[in-house]
């Protein structure tokens, strides 16, 4: 148990006898819940601010309930000093002495002291889920690093975990590449490098598509700016005189439609751009004109796909491993694996049934010739099969939901994808409740967009999405150059290798340290900056201990193995004791709302303190051979944990930076 778990514990005795025999299990968490780390020290280690509710509750006064609070609690082994503040806060000093036992378990523990579950849960985690055969762009980072943490997390604090990559490995991107399979393939290409020559397929296509699209739209796109500029030309000209009211509201309305306009005109940029791509090279434009209905054929290539036609699926079998290897190749330089990978196509043979089960239900019913679930509070029902006969994304989805809790018995399921799918998840998150499926916790973990120095999604300079590849390279080059610069005298491989760990992590970790709700600009100078809440500063602090023990001789393992007494003597020390002892308390509340950068600032708060005990603690001349010793055990504590986190987040940490 961690010093928070141990307060709660001892709070919530006095608490339920307060509270009477009549009062719910969730009034008692709620009271428990503000139980919580001080928000400064000189109020001690933890706060409890339950009294103020409780006092209102009851009718008594906070500070009078406090004390009874604190008489009934029984802190004498656990607090050396219990105060009553204020209008009713208690403030919590944990003793030095059950400190230190505290911190001689985490020393010699593996687990740092941080304790398994004790309700282990079966938990299914759905992330990166790209749709291949497309490649990966840079949205795909954040469901990849996020999903990826979360099961780390998840299984060092004992709970069983299954990963699984959704892949979208049965969709339009698959006629698309058949249909440039059959028209345009460069058999010599394909022959010498099939990834290459499908990626080269999927992006002519997807050109010649968008430049019809972009043609068909672009009249409406045009006749909108028109009206918009019109409307906006209008309401310039009238004249409201000195009517405050109607002024106000007149340049309100200006601002307004100059924003649409601006959107409206980027629009008519983009399309006219992607009309341009084509229109300026002969060669293309003659290619398009000849495959006009190419939206149309695609289309029909996929349902031929989905209807089991013979050649469409041999096209399939051989194209899927290609495009398997080309993702595979991303996941290896990230460092990430998957226990499964059952993409859509697994969920295919399974669609018919799940609709038949549906309508035999009575939960779903035909409109349009479309099968329809019909949810409360959504406006439109959810189609799981269309009048075509096709199914959808929704019904592939509630055939994975049966899937993972029948042979999988999974206990919740968490779906790390982009916010924009939100709707989606909502109703077919009710859907599979309605449909029975009510135990399992349901959870769409979102995140926002990546966001470019504009503040707008990040786009290359040419409009295009960025993709994951070369942004891996250009992390890892950027740290290259660093690491050149602070380690010239280093040979060239171990260079090489500094550049891929700080380039890798950097990335990765500034998308883990921001909440994961909110947009993020991607900078590759923030994210390798030697200093602030970065990779790189937990990676260099981790570092430096380890430098610490190298030029005193040290071998770590020496200190574990025969631990000595641990010594607050200045107060940093005691300071960087309690915020150690806190990791397996952050740990917890990550897995509370599936947050990782709770993690992240935890760690560099971590590698903070210990910068500040650094500066004041000497550990070469330590005052005694057991003030070293010491000091020695709260370094290697720091490194682990710093490296141990690192690690929960999948990232590398060396010991010689
Ligand atoms: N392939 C989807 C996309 O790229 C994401 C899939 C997420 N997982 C799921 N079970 N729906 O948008």
């Amino acid at each position: 148990m961690n010093a928070l778990e141990h307060l709660k514990s001892r709070f919530a005795e006095i608490l339920t006898a307060r509270l009477g025999a009549d009062a719910s299990e969730a009034q008692l968490q709620s009271l428990l819940g503000m139980i919580r780390p001080a928000q400064d020290d000189k109020f001690g280690d933890y706060q409890a601010n339950c009294a103020m509710p409780l006092g209102k509750q009851l009718g008594k006064a906070p500070r009078e309930i406090a004390s009874e609070l604190v008489e009934g609690a029984n802190l004498v082994d656990l607090c050396s000093n219990v105060e009553v503040a204020g209008p009713g806060f208690i403030n919590l000093t944990l003793s030095d002495s059950w400190l230190k036992d505290q911190l001689r378990i985490a020393l010699v523990d593996e687990q740092l002291g941080v304790a398994k579950t004790d309700n282990p849960r079966t938990v299914v985690i759905d992330f990166s889920s790209p749709n291949v055969a497309k490649p990966m762009h840079v949205g795909h980072i954040r469901s990849t690093v996020i999903g990826d943490a979360l099961a780390k997390i998840h299984r060092f604090l004992g709970h069983r975990v299954i990963t699984d990559n959704h892949l979208g490995d049965w969709g339009t991107q698959f006629g698309m590449i058949i249909y440039g399979y059959k028209h345009f393939v460069d058999a010599q290409a394909y022959e010498t490098n099939p990834v290459s020559e499908l990626g080269r397929l999927y992006k002519y296509v997807r050109v010649i598509m968008d430049y019809h699209g972009a043609k068909t739209k672009l009249p409406e796109v045009q006749e909108t700016l028109e009206k918009q500029q019109a409307a906006l030309e209008r309401i310039q000209s009238e004249d409201h005189g000195d009517n405050k009211g109607k002024v106000k509201q007149q340049k309100k309305d200006i601002n307004r439609l100059n924003e649409k306009l601006a959107d409206q005109r980027a629009l008519l940029d983009s399309h006219g751009a992607t009309i341009e791509t084509v229109d300026s090279d002969a060669q293309l434009q003659a290619v398009a004109e000849k495959h006009s209905d190419i939206a149309a054929a695609v289309l029909a290539e996929t349902v031929k796909l989905h209807q089991g036609d013979v050649e469409n699926k041999s096209l399939w079998d051989k194209f899927l491993p290609y495009c398997l290897e080309d993702i595979q190749r991303l996941y290896s330089r990230l460092n990430i694996s998957f226990d499964h990978i059952l993409g859509e196509s697994f969920y295919h043979d399974q669609l018919a049934a799940v609709v038949d089960d549906f309508i035999d239900k009575k939960l779903a019913r035909e409109s349009d010739g479309a099968i329809c679930v019909f949810l409360d509070g959504y406006e439109a029902p959810m189609i799981i099969r269309k009048k075509d006969g096709a199914y959808l994304y929704p019904t592939t989805d509630l055939a994975t939901i049966q899937y993972r809790i029948k042979e999988w018995q999974a206990d919740a399921m968490l779906y790390v994808v982009d916010h924009r799918q939100h709707d989606h998840f909502d109703k077919l998150f009710d859907a599979a409740r309605l449909w029975g499926h009510k135990d399992a916790e349901l959870t769409h973990v979102s995140f926002g967009t990546v966001l470019g120095d504009d503040g707008k999604p990040f786009k290359t300079r040419a409009g295009d999405t960025v993709g994951l590849e070369g942004l891996l390279d250009e992390a890892e080059s950027r740290a290259l150059a660093i690491a050149r610069e602070q380690n010239s005298q280093l040979e060239e491989d171990r260079q090489l290798e500094i550049g891929r760990v700080v380039g890798i992590g950097a990335l990765k970790y500034a998308d883990l340290s921001q909440n994961r709700s909110s947009d993020y600009k991607f900078s590759y100078d923030k994210m390798l900056a030697l200093r602030g809440n970065t990779a790189t500063y937990l990676q260099y602090a981790n570092a430096r201990v380890h430098g610490i023990l190298r030029n005193l001789d040290i071998n770590p393992r020496s200190l574990r193995d025969t631990p000595g007494e641990f010594i607050f003597e200045e107060t940093v020390e005691r300071q960087l004791a309690v915020q150690l002892l806190r990791y397996s308390e952050v740990l917890n509340d990550v897995l509370i709302e599936y947050k990782p950068n709770l993690l992240c600032n935890y760690l560099f708060d971590l590698a903070q303190l210990f910068a500040r005990f650094f500066d004041q603690c000497p550990v070469r001349d330590a005052a005694s051979a057991e003030l070293q010793q010491s000091r020695l055990q709260l370094s290697d504590l720091t490194a682990r944990t710093i490296s141990g986190g690192l690690e929960l987040l999948g990232i590398e940490a060396l010991e010689r930076i």
